[in-house]
């Protein structure tokens, strides 16, 4: 079968090994501020916090061909043109490497025997990422070589860059400074911006430049010829409107076996108002040409920029801040590893997922090949799911989080289903009323408690929408969630769905038949709505226990024991209204029909009623917990892991909304959507079934992917949704990177089945593992403990202890306390 790459675990990297990939495989740079995305041929775009208001590069989405625009390097030979990463000039190469790292990249080529590979990588603290392009000449001749790079800047927001040519086709600046060895972005600079973008070759000077993009590429030419490449020659141009960009230009001499680094630097800056200009002052260079071709009052205060250009000069200090990186890796990965002789599970638990958690947790689902940063902001559910993925890298982090999230919530205990990272506030198209909402906050706060035993943040005072004066503390915000559901139920007292539950697509109360209207936002009919969900049901029961515990821990028993009263209630709610005979229903509609029930006729069973009730444990003594999961396994299971609904919906049904829109195994009408597949296998640890959990696990998780052809994205990361059996290419996998099955496979694989859970006190130990899996080894620091815990399984079990010892004495039950210092467990199944 046909690989594109491997893995190299040793280095942490995914090596591609063929630039032309089935679909671009990236990778993400930066982790605070200034991000980039980059495909393995190098293309893809930057931005500062927010990939809608502040998009530095322009990157053009789903375009012909493919995966156009990005950070380019040109090199003319004198023979031929080529790029290191193949793209764009696509000359064919001698060889091709792209290793994708923990946010970096290095690409490699060769063409007539000069080397060229660049790494990329965003330093900590800064915001600018490095391209340090290492050029060897491999020959035993003199080399000339001519180098450019290029560049092409978007407009900041990237929505009305797309759309508003009248004006941004006039309103583009630059600076030029140096010869253009810095290039200056200043595009609405003048009025109420105050930051500019500057793309610098930091140590050593250049022979020419361009900042318009037409006179360096040519109106008619693509990116794969631009004229001044092909000519060998660029055009010095000064970009007044149209579409600046910025490339360098060097003559490179090497003589045999010689090897010249560049530094190249794309940053950005933000200046105080009141020292926005240079006025007055003299700049730094005098070589310094503005858009009005004298000295003007307009010229940008470039402090900052030469502050961070000065800093990475030198290739000494751009492989110091590269080391940096690679250290906070080391100990961002340290937290939790795993040792067995299963090198597929070992690579996604002390790699692949975590990095993919750490992703998710920066970006929600802003910006990735399938999402295209101007169309959402922070989801509150999403984002509560990638904080449990994520927070035992940085508690900090996940701290501050938890707060921005909850001061978008309402008194009522509703929420804004989305906000701006850059501004925090909720997003008032999408609005709210998704009513499972509320429970996620309970749900990540719980989790990011267990972690760290930070209590205090249940005292920390956060706002409602924002506004400053309605502060309640953090611990009401979580009791008025857990109420929403309780003060939301409906005729069968299970809770009302709202707009949607975690299935944005199940609109139960939308009944659009308008081709003008978005389902997410389109008129919300909830008012007089029967439509009732089991997803929020079991979700509901499974952060309500959560709840229960957190109350009883910080001694509000009585709040406790009212809580239990609700949770009560709700089991008894589910098995008397949601129980189907072999599974869990999974709604009522508007009018109070089943949805989800062998009564109907088409989406008979639902995948998420079956996780959320499973992972409840609601019926499990009644054996309802054993039965969903078998139907799970009869009817929703195929090779490429379980389908969301069985069988598909082939006609549109008006009062179930967009999932009945989507072609039958495709997203949320019966594709295999990758985040709900956890569930099951959580309740497959539930009903503590190992080997079925883990048949489970193995068929969604990327590092046993086989078929890298059909797959077609990349082969180290989840992907939100895999073509189910009823599409037209089962198996064919979308939305890579951008999905809460990052978190929630995390903590199935590292919780559940390898049975290493966070507690209030310590560590529980309860694997719920394959009978193959005879002996593994997880090394775990909790809080100011650190764990070595071994677990052996001599008689094939499936889960289930027998016996622990802690550090040489045999202890009673399955927690051990996160006292300091170092710890080693012995752990017999
Ligand atoms: C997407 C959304 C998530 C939603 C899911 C199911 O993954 O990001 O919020 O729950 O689809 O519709
Ligand atoms: C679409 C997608 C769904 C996503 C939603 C929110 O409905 O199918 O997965 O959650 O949009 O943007």
């Amino acid at each position: 079968m046909k690989t594109f790459g491997f893995f190299d675990d040793q280095n942490r990297e995914y090596v591609i090994t063929d630039p032309a990939t089935p679909f671009p495989w990236i990778n993400y740079l930066g982790n605070e501020d200034f991000f980039g995305l980059i495909s393995n041929t190098a293309g893809g775009y930057n931005f500062y916090k927010d990939a809608k208001f502040r998009r530095i590069t322009r990157y053009r989405y789903n375009s012909v061909p493919m995966d156009n625009g990005g950070r380019y390097f040109y090199i003319n030979d004198g023979e031929s043109v080529w790029s290191p990463g193949w793209k764009p000039c696509k000359t064919k190469l001698d060889s091709y490497e792209c290793r994708h790292g923990m946010n970096y990249t290095r690409i490699t080529g060769s063409k007539n025997e000069v080397e060229a590979s660049v790494l990329f990588f965003v330093p900590l603290k800064t915001w600018a990422e490095i391209q340090k392009v290492t050029i060897k000449n491999t020959s035993n001749k003199v080399k000339r070589l001519k180098l450019f790079s290029y560049t092409e800047w978007c407009l900041w927001n990237a929505a009305t860059d797309g759309e508003n040519f009248q004006r941004n086709l006039s309103t583009g600046e630059v600076e030029i400074e140096n010869g253009g060895a810095a290039i200056y972005h200043k595009t609405e600079y003048k009025e109420r911006r105050n930051h500019y973008a500057y793309y610098a070759v930091t140590n050593a000077q250049v022979d020419g430049y361009d900042t318009d993009r037409e006179s360096f590429v040519g109106l008619y030419n693509d990116l794969s010829e631009p004229q001044c490449v092909t000519a060998g020659k660029p055009s010095n141009s000064v970009a007044h409107g149209w579409s600046p960009i910025a490339s360098q230009y060097i003559e490179v001499t090497l003589q045999p076996g010689e090897q010249k680094d560049y530094i190249f630097l794309l940053g950005y800056a933000e200046n105080a108002q009141e020292q926005k200009f240079a006025v007055g002052g003299t700049p730094a260079d005098s070589t310094l040409i503005t858009s009005l071709g004298t000295l003007d009052h307009t010229i940008i205060n470039k402090e900052k920029a030469h502050e961070v250009i000065a800093r990475f000069s030198t290739v000494e200090a751009v492989d110091a801040a590269y080391n940096e990186l690679r250290q906070m890796w080391d100990e961002l990965l340290s937290k939790y590893t795993v040792k067995s002789d299963d090198e597929r599970m070992n690579r996604m638990v002390n790699i692949w997922n975590q990095y993919q958690c750490m992703i998710t947790f920066n970006f929600s689902r802003s910006a990735s090949f399938f999402e295209s940063g101007v169309g959402r902001g922070m989801g509150f559910r999403d984002s509560n799911q990638d904080l449990v993925g994520f927070v035992h890298q940085v508690p900090s982090r996940a701290r501050q989080r938890i707060i921005d999230i909850a001061s978008t919530q309402f008194p009522d205990g509703g929420c804004y289903h989305q906000y701006q990272p850059l501004t925090k506030r909720g997003n008032n198209d999408i609005g709210g009323g998704f009513n499972d909402d509320p429970c996620w906050l309970i749900f990540g706060t719980v989790a990011y408690i267990k972690e760290t035993g930070d209590f205090s943040i249940l005292d920390e005072m956060v706002p409602f929408d924002n506004q400053p004066g309605t502060e309640v503390t953090l611990f009401d915000h979580l009791r008025i969630s857990f109420n929403h559901v309780v003060e939301n139920l409906g005729p069968h007292m299970l809770p009302l769905i709202g707009r949607a539950d975690w299935n944005d697509c199940l609109n139960l109360n939308c009944f659009s038949w308008d081709p003008n209207e978005s389902f997410q936002t389109t008129e919300n009919n909830s008012e007089g709505s029967k439509a009732e969900s089991l997803m929020i049901a079991g979700l509901f029961v499974l952060t309500g226990k959560q709840y229960v515990e957190l109350c009883n821990k910080i001694a509000r028993g009585e709040e406790a024991a009212r809580a239990q009263k609700c949770i009560d209630a709700m089991v008894e709610a589910v098995k008397k209204h949601g129980w189907d005979g072999e599974w869990y229903l999974r709604a009522y509609d508007y009018y109070g029909n089943k949805i989800g029930s062998n009564e109907c006729e088409e989406g008979k069973i639902f995948i998420e009623s079956q996780g959320f009730c499973t992972m409840a444990g609601i019926g499990l003594e009644d054996g309802m917990v054993d039965r969903a999961l078998d139907s799970c396994k009869k009817y929703l299971d195929s090779k490429h892991g379980m389908v969301l609904n069985h069988p598909a919906f082939t006609k549109y049904y008006v009062e179930m909304g967009e999932i009945s829109s989507y072609p039958a195994g495709y997203k949320e009408n019966a594709g295999i959507f990758c985040h709900n597949n956890p569930w099951v296998i959580i309740g497959e640890t539930v009903a503590r079934r190992g080997n079925d959990a883990w048949e489970h696990y193995t068929k969604i998780c990327p590092a046993w992917i086989e078929d890298q052809t059909l797959h077609k994205v990349e082969p180290y990361v989840y992907c939100q949704m895999v073509a189910g059996k009823d599409a037209a290419k089962p198996g064919e996998g979308k939305n890579s990177w951008l999905t809460g099955t990052a978190a929630w496979n995390w903590i199935t694989i590292t919780q559940y089945i390898l049975g290493i859970k966070p507690t209030y006190d310590g560590i529980e130990i309860d694997p719920c593992i394959p009978s193959t899996l005879k002996e593994y080894t997880v090394h775990r620091v909790l809080r100011d403990a650190e764990f070595d815990i071994t677990i052996k399984n001599p008689n094939g079990k499936q889960s289930g202890v027998s016996q622990i010892v802690l550090d040489g004495s045999a202890i009673e039950g399955n927690i051990i306390t996160a006292t300091p210092g170092h710890h080693v467990v012995e752990v017999t199944m």
